[in-house]
């Protein structure tokens, strides 16, 4: 599929290209001009279909700016290019952690784990498999450092179930799923610091985006993590956000599985990976799964409630195993459904982040509504991984068509397809280049 698509895979490459920094890349030319955690993750994956050595050194230069309790931040700032992003260091102000590494500069908070998932394939596709082994040999205590600090800091009930703490971590900033716990926290507008945001002004109109009461509510978390200077303890007693989302732990579940055959290739004692990612799996159906609805819903710690919005991410563990066969039909059906648009539907694209019957959709709105690449290209894993063959198949053919007719921007219409939010968008070349390859 490499050779017939081959002026768009040049072209690919020529984005990864533009956007490389000398370490690593950033994930747009201006809307994000700095290194971001799991946009990382998908471009190393990009890269180990050409390039070891830029793939091995993507995710290396992430894990050089590691936090010394494990955390690895959300953004790596470039030192060169700030002024052009809001919030930089001057806010999150990380200096105040005794976690913080020198030599870097970083935000405060962190990103769904893919990186166990792209080392593994990183590994697998590698030419060169002595470097890549002497390579793996480095990573695999610093992703494992990652995972020991998930499951000691952000576990509270011992359950297996991380939480994130502000809607960045989950990468899927403004989904509705974040709509009722955002709400529940009441802003005076006297006492929130200062900002401006910087996203409005890189050409992507604001219906686009995430609103600006979103917006207020992120820099409330921010400024509070900031003032209890990242003390996770502190964090957890005070944050009015606290969510076990189905996406980030679906992913740590998948990283810990593939980081345990990395540590079988290195010869390591891997029993706690295997036994993180069994309980993981078992409280995620336990807790999470949603028999009326055919998807697992988040949970939201501090009201102790699931939250049930239907959105892409409640598919997420197939991708780890989590579901049973039954559970796995169900979710078939649901993505078969006219919410998630089913396969031979030329009116619609698949599969769009929300539901496209459900009452907030906003099928131009960042994480309110459109496809985007890498949520399919890691619910086609899943649908793989239980045997929905034809299912998968129509993920990838939506992401090649989508790209072909629209190029490489950063989410696309669910039914139109029109390319939205920033262009020459990293991840999309990235797994565009990896869905052909497979
Ligand atoms: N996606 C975020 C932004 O829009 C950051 O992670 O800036």
């Amino acid at each position: 599929m490499v050779e017939k698509h081959k002026l768009l895979v040049e072209k690919a490459k020529i984005i990864l290209n533009n956007n490389w920094l000398g370490k690593s890349t950033k994930p747009a030319p201006d809307l994000y001009p700095h290194q971001w955690n799991w946009d990382s993750g998908f471009i190393a994956i990009g890269y180990s279909g050409y390039n070891q050595e830029r793939a091995q050194q993507e995710l290396s230069t992430l894990f050089k700016a590691q936090w010394k309790n494990g955390m690895l931040p959300q953004i790596v700032f470039n030192s060169e290019a700030l002024g052009g992003y809001f919030p930089e260091p001057d806010f999150w102000q990380c200096e105040r952690s005794p976690h913080y590494p020198d030599g870097v500069l970083t935000s405060g908070i962190t990103m769904p784990p893919v990186h166990g998932i792209a080392a593994l394939h990183i590994y697998q596709y590698a030419t060169n498999k002595d470097l890549a082994l002497e390579w793996l040999d480095d990573m695999y205590p610093r992703i494992y450092s990652l995972h020991e600090y998930f499951y000691r800091e952000r576990d509270p009930n011992n359950e297996g179930l991380v939480y994130i703490r502000h809607p960045w971590e989950s990468g899927l900033d403004n989904s509705p799923t974040w709509d009722i716990p955002l709400k529940a926290i009441v802003i005076d507008k006297n006492k929130l610091p200062e900002y401006e945001r910087k996203d409005l002004k890189k050409g992507v109109p604001q219906s686009q985006r995430p609103s600006d009461d979103d917006y207020d509510r992120y820099v409330f978390l921010v400024d509070l993590f900031r003032r209890l200077r990242y003390e996770e303890n502190a964090i957890y007693q005070e944050c009015p956000f606290l969510i076990q989302d189905p996406l980030f732990n679906s992913i740590l579940s998948k990283a810990n599985e593939d980081l345990a055959k990395i540590g079988h290739i290195l010869g390591k004692d891997t029993t706690q990976l295997e036994e993180w990612h069994e309980q993981t799996n078992r409280s995620l159906r336990k807790k999470m799964w949603h028999e009326h609805h055919g998807a697992f819903d988040a949970f939201d710690l501090l009201t102790g409630k699931r939250i049930e919005t239907l959105t892409a991410s409640g598919f997420l563990p197939l991708l780890c195993g989590a579901p049973t066969k039954e559970n796995a039909q169900s979710i078939y059906h649901f993505l078969e459904s006219n919410s998630f648009c089913p396969m031979h539907n030329h009116s619609c694209f698949s599969i769009p982040n929300y539901d496209l019957q459900g009452e907030y959709l906003d099928p131009k709105n960042y994480w309110r509504g459109p496809v985007w690449i890498n949520t399919n290209w890691l619910l086609m894993k899943g649908l793989e991984r239980y045997g929905f063959k034809e299912k998968a198949e129509s993920v990838r053919e939506d992401i090649i068509e989508l790209v072909k007719r629209w190029g490489f921007h950063e989410y696309f219409d669910p039914y139109r397809g029109t390319g939205y939010g920033t262009d020459n968008f990293s991840w999309t070349a990235a797994l565009f280049i990896d869905s052909l390859i497979e």
